[in-house]
């Protein structure tokens, strides 16, 4: 039960504005301020974002929207940018980062949530998360943008990279962008055409827009545009600018392919090393516990196994939630093979693995 509604919460978030200053120059400690403002309503903070559960609808068989409504912390927000999104799940806070696909007035935004083999954090929203639930967001990051007017748009998402260009789609037909767009999405089986009802409409509406659905995990039918992502899926896309979204090695083929503006955000599992990872020695400073690893595995799972609990979000090098302070050793980047081996040097633990024995300020 809170004092406040929420409708009020955000409207008197700008007072909050001589506390914000105070507390960002350390003569106020956000903590408490949170504390007493968590009293009068369990979404109300300084600076962070809580957000309430206003909507959920299925718009393909392994694709959630879920639309949120926001305390007063939410700001420039735009569609295409992503969040972290943190739960906690048995005792453990755990954050997955999704993009945004609408971002509308008072506080509105709708993520698009899609199903993982094995995935924890999306499966319970997924399947659990009610209508009325209370979540918190971190801030929105992401550098997509509605291209300038130009000869026109190409869309090439792979799988769960459509949500971070609906949105961007959604707002520039709705401001009567009416260049050419065409938005080629790869799903691997028919049910994972997400949104499609909805792209249909705006086909409807909007001539300038043509979109279309590329089976992944059927073989193309002769003489039809199919299958996997192929350099001539880009034929009568001259001179337009190409914004593409999904796994890098998806991404990486588009780029490849194509010589003009390009606009790219890819969401890659990591690599790993293919040989078996060589034995280090891990040493975790402020834990005073060092402990045998290997050369394969993130720090950041290297660590949890260990028993430490370090902060995380996403877990693919984006957030920066999991960042600390490599003191001695050197650690390989396992999104690009960068070596990092200078003392002080901060690190990010969830795509850095050791390249020997090392010591880091956790
Ligand atoms: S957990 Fe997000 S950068 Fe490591």
């Amino acid at each position: 039960m809170s004092l406040l509604p929420m409708r009020l919460v955000r409207r008197l978030s700008f007072l909050l504005r001589p506390l914000r200053a105070l507390a960002a120059r350390g003569w106020l400690r956000e903590a408490e301020v949170d504390a007493v403002l968590a009293w009068l309503h369990p979404a109300w903070r300084l600076n962070r974002v809580f957000a309430r559960v206003v909507g959920r609808e299925w718009v393909s068989d392994d694709l959630l929207a879920v639309r949120l409504r926001c305390n007063g912390n939410a700001r420039g927000w735009l569609a295409g940018q992503h969040v972290q999104l943190y739960l906690e799940l048995d005792g453990v806070r755990h954050g997955r980062s999704y993009s945004l696909t609408r971002v509308g007035g008072d506080g509105l935004v709708e993520l698009g949530i899609r199903r993982q083999p094995g995935g924890r954090l999306s499966n319970r929203i997924l399947d659990h998360l009610p209508i009325g639930a209370l979540l918190e967001l971190g801030q929105a990051e992401g550098e997509l943008q509605w291209p300038q007017p130009g000869a026109g748009v190409g869309l090439l998402a792979a799988g769960s990279g459509i949500t971070a260009l609906l949105g961007l789609l959604r707002e520039a037909l709705a401001a009567g962008y009416a260049v050419p767009v065409t938005l080629l999405h790869y799903v691997r089986e028919a049910g994972q055409r997400a949104y499609q009802e909805e792209l249909q409409q705006l086909m409807l509406r909007h001539p300038n827009l043509q979109v279309r659905w590329l089976l992944t995990g059927q073989p193309p039918v002769p003489g039809a545009v199919g299958g996997r992502f192929q350099a001539e899926h880009l034929l009568g896309m001259s001179g337009f600018e190409l914004l593409t979204c999904g796994p890098a090695g998806f991404v990486e083929a588009v780029r490849n392919s194509w010589g003009g503006a390009l606009q790219a955000e890819s969401f890659s599992p990591l690599q790993r090393l293919s040989e078996p990872g060589q034995p280090v020695r891990l040493a975790f400073a402020r834990s005073r516990l060092q402990v045998t690893g290997d050369s394969n595995r993130s720090l950041l799972e290297q660590a949890e196994d260990s028993g430490l609990r370090p902060a995380h979000g996403c877990r693919q090098g984006i957030c920066a939630s999991c960042t600390c302070l490599l003191l001695g050793g050197a650690v390989r980047d396992l999104r690009s093979g960068t070596t990092f081996a200078e003392p002080g040097q901060p690190i990010r633990l969830c795509v850095s693995a050791p390249l020997g024995d090392v010591q880091i300020d956790l």
